[in-house]
């Protein structure tokens, strides 16, 4: 017996084949190039999902009901956590006045709105410093990586929050612009002393397919044994113009223009350069101190 997936049932069903979807053709559409292997076993339902992932940012008016966020939320939870400390902390926005409010801060995201659910995953630095209060004992950790591992656990519950979510046909979309008003996010959220929002999270029936987005290559993002980026300039120049042959953006939508002109090949890769240009969020530090952490 196959050893992957099949003694837990999980083995992916649905496509064209006998025996679930092809593995090839999903990497293909994720990298846009074939992988070296040749297909010689179909995925688990969880690697079929993740390969087929499409950001979402169009719902349908279909509600989420209670049940089916209490499973994604239980699934969510099941999140490997650093050191078992268990620091997150979700927040469903449910009460439309706060969504409102929310969504008003970000009108050019307006998915936030028309989402079935929004959630606000959030590191939590606050529970275990209440746990030693109450056993007596000084917290002894009080420097950057008292921000890190909350950030790390709470960006893990998201990701895995999505998973289970596009596992059960649902769509999603992160929104990290919440930290663009982190302190008006916090005070609608009523979020307390070194508890930090990481990142919003729409959710909802999907109102249309979307469509995929390719990755780096691996070339640029696996390293076996130490990192190498020799092959840096070629891999990126063949992974823009493999992104431009899916997706081109066009020249009205070249971002910045007015500072860096119209270009006229406008890959991935440039696009990202000037959207990096512009400063965003340098008040995190000082929000985060404020909030009670000392970054040490
Ligand atoms: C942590 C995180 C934050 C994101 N924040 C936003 C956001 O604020 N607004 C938005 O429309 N999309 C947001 N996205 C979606 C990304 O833009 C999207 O994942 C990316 O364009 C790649 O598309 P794909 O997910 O379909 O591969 C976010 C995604 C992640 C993982």
């Amino acid at each position: 017996m196959s050893t992957d997936g099949q003694a837990s049932g999980e083995r992916a069903s649905g496509g064209p084949e006998r025996n679930g979807p092809d593995t090839a053709a999903l990497i293909e559409a994720r990298f846009g190039v074939a992988p070296h292997f040749a297909q010689h076993a179909p995925p688990t339902e969880t690697v079929a999902t993740m390969l087929r992932h499409r950001i979402c940012r169009r719902f349908t008016d279909e509600p989420v009901d209670e049940a089916t966020l209490e499973r994604l939320l239980a699934a969510a939870l099941s999140t490997p956590a650093k050191s078992d400390l268990q620091q997150v902390a979700i927040i469903v926005v449910d009460d439309p006045e706060r969504r409102g409010r929310i969504a008003d801060l970000i009108p050019d995201m307006p998915w936030i709105r028309s989402c079935a659910r929004f959630l606000l995953f959030c590191g939590d630095g606050r529970r275990i410093r209440r746990i030693c209060e109450l056993h007596g004992i000084e917290f002894g950790n009080d420097h950057l990586d008292a921000v890190l591992n909350p950030a790390v656990d709470a960006a893990l519950h998201l990701s895995s929050f999505v998973w289970a979510a596009e596992s059960m046909g649902l769509g999603t979309c992160p929104i990290s612009v919440v930290r663009n008003h982190i302190d008006a996010v916090s005070e609608i959220c009523e979020l307390p002393d070194l508890v930090f929002p990481i990142s919003g999270l729409c959710i909802g029936h999907r109102g249309d397919t979307g469509h995929q987005v390719l990755r780096l290559p691996p070339a640029l993002t696996v390293h076996r044994d130490r990192y190498d980026d020799a092959a840096f300039v070629d891999e990126l120049d063949g992974y823009d113009r493999r992104r431009d042959a899916v997706f081109s953006i066009p020249p009205d939508r070249q971002q910045y223009r007015e500072r860096f002109g119209t270009a006229d090949f406008y890959g991935w890769s440039l696009d990202k350069a000037r959207q990096v240009s512009a400063t965003e969020r340098a008040d995190l530090a000082a929000f985060l101190r404020r909030k009670g952490f000392r970054l040490d």
